[in-house]
């Protein structure tokens, strides 16, 4: 029978040791962005999602970019000025034009970068790419087990943990759900950083004021749950917040994206999904 993933053996771990093989029978947040993105490394699963939230919120697309427009201001912002030359990005996703590697080493060519993701098909197919050069590494680990992470030889080896960092959580964290914790989850990562360290986080919001943008993140949220996805919590702003306890945060603080540092005026109005994500980067001091 053919191979439903279409990968070569290699691409599926076997024998290499690597995670398990793609499953394409459900949907992964991974190959959904891609989707959400323009990308090719997503499946018939995937578009099932895809198409359930473009029926209510058609601008959505819209979001994933000015995500990745935001994670490489940031990037700008933290290797051009600040001068940052190790980053951590955790759930770095596929990958796609302009990766965290690229845009730091184009400010900073010896800034070192280390990816984690725990899909397998980021492991399959972002593993070449974003291993670009010997300054750019990829783990496969689960960014809930900080204590794991933090350990993995790769990480141990790449990062210096007696210099300042920058740790990259950038539309990750709304697929963790409340009972994994992710403040305790946050509080373990800026524990272990060193001072000087900078954390850049976006995060679906609901606005919770009872408006038509809350609304719109309830069946959001209900739609990207019941899907065979199975994650997705737009959180309030304080919870939000609650992430960078212990952190200095930078002017303009927790802001809808295209409100951090934005490169010019806006072009036209947003739609209403556009504005159900906040943005933020914090200094630990
Ligand atoms: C929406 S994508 C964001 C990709 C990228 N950070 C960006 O902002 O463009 C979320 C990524 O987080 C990864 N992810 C989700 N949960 C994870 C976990 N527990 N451990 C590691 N990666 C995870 C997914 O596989 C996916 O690649």
């Amino acid at each position: 029978m053919a191979d439903p993933t279409g990968l070569p053996a290699v691409h599926r771990g076997e024998g290499t040791g690597q995670p398990p093989e793609v499953d394409t029978s459900r949907a992964s947040i991974a190959r959904v962005y891609d989707a959400f993105l323009g990308g090719k490394d997503n499946f018939a699963s995937d578009r099932v999602v895809y198409d359930a939230i473009i029926e209510i919120a058609p601008q959505c697309a819209e979001v994933a970019k000015a995500n990745r427009r935001w994670l490489n201001r940031t990037i700008s912002y933290l290797s051009a000025y600040v001068g940052i030359d190790q980053y951590l990005d955790l759930g770095a996703g596929l990958p796609t034009v302009e990766n965290t590697h690229q845009t730091a080493q184009r400010f900073t060519p010896h800034a070192v970068v280390v990816y984690v993701d725990n899909d397998p098909a980021v492991n399959a197919y972002g593993r070449a790419l974003l291993e670009e050069n010997d300054r750019t590494h990829f783990v496969t680990a689960d960014l809930t087990d900080p204590a794991v992470l933090l350990a993995h030889p790769t990480v141990t080896r790449a990062l210096e943990f007696d210099r300042p960092m920058a740790l990259i959580q950038c539309a990750t964290l709304h697929h963790v759900d409340d009972e994994a914790n992710p403040a305790g989850i946050m509080r373990h990562y800026i524990d272990t950083l060193p001072s000087g360290s900078y954390i850049a986080l976006t995060h679906w919001w609901d606005p919770a004021d009872g408006s038509e943008g809350s609304a719109l993140a309830h069946e959001l949220e209900r739609r990207w749950r019941t899907s065979s996805m199975g994650t997705g919590r737009y959180r309030t702003r304080e919870e939000i917040l609650s992430f960078f306890d212990g952190l200095e945060l930078l002017e303009p603080g927790l802001v809808e994206l295209d409100q951090w540092w934005p490169a010019g005026p806006p072009v036209r109005k947003l739609s209403l999904v556009e504005h159900l994500i906040l943005g933020g980067v914090g200094r630990k001091p």
